[in-house]
């Protein structure tokens, strides 16, 4: 099964800190790592506390954090007060991992109108994750600060490593973040070893600065200090009506995309509630919230909304993903390292 085919099917169709955290989190029944942004976290939180009343607690971690705080804990003879239940959000890849490592508790959704793509990351994980969301990858340009320095628009992957946008680039890092990492790992799959050093040395050549986050990573390209990023397109939208200099560019080797996960973890101790919390963010009723204002992402249920970014786009140049490869150990060991190893962001 190509993970891909289903991007392209049919049917695939206000940055807030997250008030609750560690430490008040043991006063709460359900304690989650929340890896999508903060909003789509506390949105999820106070309309589930509100129907279900079951005392709740979003912790927000950027995905390859999270990924990393839940091996350290795993293997920790002193882990966190804090047992948390569910991971949501974030990119797939991470949470396969985590499955390979047996970190994540087995979870079939009784939902029976989930999309081909959302069952898929189900089917490869012997049900032990869940798409929830899905959305593609992208380069963002600030047409303002470009045409100031007399500078154009990028078209592809390797234009960002031109020494002309020396300084304007802003891309998360991939350690921590998942947005940087679906960067990383579509420049693998796209050029061959020899190429991709090269690309990936360039572009490191012209990187600003690497916030954690991806949603952080578009800040400053929003805020008109700096001219480029790269980030999941549906992020875009929402920043664009404060500025509209924003535009998005799918570059011409194609592009990679994510399939957003849910998890229950392992260490659980409150396995109810979190069936009933995963079950209740793949319902429609919940998507449709989110798609329509708060995060615009392609949603797991048949029966969500089309995604407004996504179903007007008409250029769906994706490359066939493979989550499976890029989400083992070694694998995911290899693209870091040979990042890492590109020398330092200034
Ligand atoms: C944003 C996107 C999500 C994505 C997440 C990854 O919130 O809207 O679709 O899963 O970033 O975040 P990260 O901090 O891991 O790059």
């Amino acid at each position: 099964m190509k993970p891909c085919h289903y991007f392209l099917s049919p049917l695939f169709v206000c940055l807030l800190i997250l008030p609750t955290s560690w430490a008040n989190a043991e006063n709460h029944k359900l304690n989650i790592i929340c890896s999508a942004a903060p909003a789509t976290c506390n949105v999820l939180r106070d309309s589930f506390v509100s129907i279900y009343d079951i005392p709740t607690n979003i912790v927000r971690m950027s995905s390859g954090e999270a990924l990393d705080f839940i091996e350290k804990d795993s293997r920790s003879n002193n882990p966190t007060d804090i047992s948390f239940d569910v991971w949501w959000g974030g990119t797939g890849d991470t949470h396969l991992k985590a499955v390979k490592n047996g970190l994540m508790h087995k979870f079939v959704s009784s939902n029976k109108t989930l999309l081909g793509w959302s069952t898929y990351l189900s089917d490869i994980s012997d049900g032990n994750t869940v798409g929830v969301y899905a959305g593609m990858l992208g380069i963002v340009a600030n047409k303002k600060v470009l045409t100031a320095q007399n500078l154009d628009l990028p078209n592809c992957w390797s234009d960002l490593g031109d020494p002309k946008y020396r300084g304007q680039l802003i891309i998360a890092d991939p350690n921590t973040s998942g947005t940087a990492y679906t960067f990383l790992s579509t420049i693998f799959q796209i050029y061959d070893p020899f190429q991709r050093i090269q690309v990936l040395a360039e572009i490191k050549e012209n990187i600003l600065k690497t916030p954690k986050s991806g949603s952080d990573a578009l800040l400053p390209v929003a805020s008109d200090d700096a001219a480029l990023s790269v980030a999941f397109i549906h992020d875009v939208p929402l920043l664009e009506y404060q500025n509209p200099s924003l535009a998005i560019i799918i570059p011409c080797e194609g592009t990679g995309y994510e399939i957003g996960a849910a998890s229950i973890l392992k260490s659980t101790k409150h396995l109810k509630e979190a069936k009933t919390f995963i079950e209740y963010t793949l319902l429609a009723s919940t998507q449709n919230v989110l798609t329509k204002k708060i995060a615009l992402q392609m949603y797991s249920n048949a029966n969500t909304l089309s995604s407004p970014v996504y179903n007007n786009l008409k250029d769906l140049n994706v490359i066939n993903y493979n989550f499976n490869i890029y989400s083992r150990e070694t694998v995911r060991n290899d693209v870091l390292s040979t990042w890492n190893n590109l020398g330092n962001v200034d």
